[in-house]
């Protein structure tokens, strides 16, 4: 029979990625997706996948397709915790054998954003997805994403019990989405945005905080392969879930001057700015970046370090980067800003 999967999330960048990789790649899975806005083009796309109208804070129906369904792939906002225990819910009602949930989390669980010593500095520390997880489960509350981690990682200790865990914890994210909705990820758009409105590219103290990155297309490969252990069930999913079920997926790291002085660049040649080398500014201009939408965010996104490596994903499959890599991709996403 075919395997049953309840994905949300399905109109994101990251989730409308995985709901295309799937449908793609597996036909003959029985899909359905929990949309609160249907594109208008979704169901002649995706005549084959289900729709169920609903948003985060619809429990009893989150609760009861997840307990109607083998794989739950929860994927639009990573610290939602009312939906993560609903899904949790439903999947720890008695079924015939463990259903399995996949998380998307993110590394700024990792990032050092609250630290203001290290803000533009380049910190040596490194986080590894197999010998730091007993650090990365000990972080204290304030982390990112560490709310809805800490529920997930005490599921998981269960060892599958009732329900067999992956969380997903991409870094940044650069390439086209490959779904109906959002297309564009997190850190190009803001960073272009902010550029615009202050007419330069920039950076804060020596520009050197680094982070991870990963092509879409490449963390798409990451899904697929957990995606089908849980399909594959038994044994198979043994080594993907639960105690080994969290993942990185970085394949490459740039430090925050590097990256600015790509898009400087583009924008430039784009006539979007006189000048295109990066500006430094002060924690003053910094703050006020991005506070409408959260206070601290430009610290976390354009001051911090975040430095993963994807160790499981490596030894598991052999996974590395195929897709462009960022300098390659850049100027695409940038000049997709503008449009
Ligand atoms: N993009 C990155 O670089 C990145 C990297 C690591 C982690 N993350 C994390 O991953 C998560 C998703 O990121 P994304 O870039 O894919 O976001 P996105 O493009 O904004 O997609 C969010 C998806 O979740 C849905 N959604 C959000 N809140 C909902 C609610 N209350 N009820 C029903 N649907 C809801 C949205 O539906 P609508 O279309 O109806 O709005 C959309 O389908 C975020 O929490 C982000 O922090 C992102």
């Amino acid at each position: 029979m075919a395997p049953k999967l309840f994905l949300t999330g399905g109109t994101g960048y990251i989730g409308g990625s995985v709901l295309h990789t799937l449908a793609t790649a597996h036909p003959d899975y029985d899909i359905t997706v929990l949309l609160r806005n249907i594109p208008p083009t979704f169901t002649t796309t995706y005549p084959r996948i289900n729709v169920v109208l609903g948003d985060y804070d619809s429990a009893d129906l989150l609760a009861a397709h997840a307990a109607a369904t083998d794989i739950v792939i929860h994927s639009g906002d990573s610290d939602h915790e009312p939906s993560l225990a609903a899904l949790l819910s439903g999947l720890r009602r008695p079924r015939p054998s463990p259903g399995y949930l996949i998380h998307l989390s993110g590394t700024g669980i990792v990032a050092d954003w609250q630290d203001e010593a290290l803000l533009g500095k380049l910190n040596p520390k490194v986080w590894s997805d197999v010998s730091s997880l007993g650090e990365i489960q000990a972080l204290p509350w304030t982390a990112l994403h560490r709310n809805t981690e800490r529920i997930l990682h005490a599921e998981a200790a269960q060892g599958g019990g009732q329900v067999n865990v992956a969380i997903m914890c991409p870094p940044d994210i650069y390439g086209r989405g490959k779904g109906l909705g959002k297309a564009r990820s997190a850190f190009v758009p803001f960073f272009v945005q902010e550029a615009r409105r202050v007419g330069r590219v920039f950076y804060y103290g020596e520009g050197a905080n680094t982070r991870s990155w990963v092509h879409i297309d490449d963390l798409m490969r990451v899904y697929l392969r957990v995606v089908e252990a849980a399909v594959a069930g038994g044994s198979a999913a043994v080594d993907f879930f639960n105690g080994n079920g969290y993942y990185f997926a970085g394949t490459q790291e740039h430090s925050h001057l590097e990256v600015a002085r790509v898009v400087g660049r583009v924008l430039h040649q784009g006539g979007v700015i006189e000048d295109p080398e990066p500006m430094q500014v002060n924690l003053e201009q910094l703050d006020l970046m991005l506070k409408p939408i959260m206070p601290g965010l430009s610290r976390y996104l354009f001051a911090s370090n975040s430095r993963t490596r994807a160790e499981r994903a490596e030894s598991l499959f052999g996974y590395r980067g195929e897709a462009p890599r960022l300098s390659e991709a850049l100027p695409h996403d940038v000049l997709d800003c503008l449009h």
